[in-house]
């Protein structure tokens, strides 16, 4: 089976479901195909293969909600027209047409009701803080998490990474180098910090 995705271990994701079960909530964790399990209480795992089953799942779940952290790496394109056989290998050279993914992310902030709070991530190269505040506010997020790729250590593979969260006044807190275990109780705190706010907004 072949296919196209983002190297993703999932890592990061799942050490957040765990700190936000670890301060009480009842979390459903939508996981993508990773390397990385929980077996802890209070967390029920939905699966999906693809950015099109996580948007019709995350979509179905997240009026229920009182928010969501949206950390998958989700794919932009996908195959326009996959293959349910083998492609062999005969011809000179193959073209595969992509199209875009819907952003789940941008959906739930559309669809987000007073109340409920929207983290989303964001991992820049270029120009990092803003484009981080322009995906928060394209979004309707509460807070992002903004992931560089020019730290070394941090994010993609790594059991550590080094992160900047911005909320949507404009806060920004600037954290060192650590375990993504510790990143994630540094974003469980921002959202608990955030949640009185989300509760006067009903
Ligand atoms: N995201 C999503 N659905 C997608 C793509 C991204 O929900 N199809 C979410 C990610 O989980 C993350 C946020 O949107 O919380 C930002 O993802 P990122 O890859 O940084 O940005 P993109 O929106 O894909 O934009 P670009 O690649 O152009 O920077």
């Amino acid at each position: 089976m072949r296919f196209i995705g983002n190297y993703s271990t999932g890592k990061m994701g799942y050490a957040i479901a765990e700190a936000l079960a670890g301060e009480g909530a009842e979390v459903i964790l939508v996981s993508g195909p990773v390397s990385v399990s929980t077996s802890e209480k209070g967390i029920r795992v939905v699966r999906a293969e693809s950015a099109g089953e996580m948007y019709e799942a995350c979509t179905a779940i997240f009026p229920g909600c009182d928010g969501a952290v949206m950390t998958a790496a989700v794919a932009d394109f996908t195959p326009a027209n996959p293959e349910d056989r083998k492609i062999k290998r005969e011809k000179e050279n193959l073209v595969l047409e992509l199209k875009p993914t819907r952003d789940i992310a941008a959906a739930l902030g559309a669809a987000k009701k007073p109340g409920q709070l929207l983290a989303g991530f964001a991992l820049e190269t270029t120009d990092e803080l803003e484009n981080a505040r322009l995906k928060l506010k394209k979004k309707n997020l509460d807070l992002i998490v903004l992931n560089s790729l020019n730290d070394a250590g941090a994010g993609f593979g790594f059991d550590t990474n080094k992160v900047v969260i911005l909320d949507k006044n404009n806060k920004i807190q600037t954290f060192e180098l650590k375990t993504k275990r510790e990143v994630a109780a540094d974003i469980v705190n921002e959202i608990i910090t955030l949640l009185p706010q989300q509760m006067d907004s009903l």
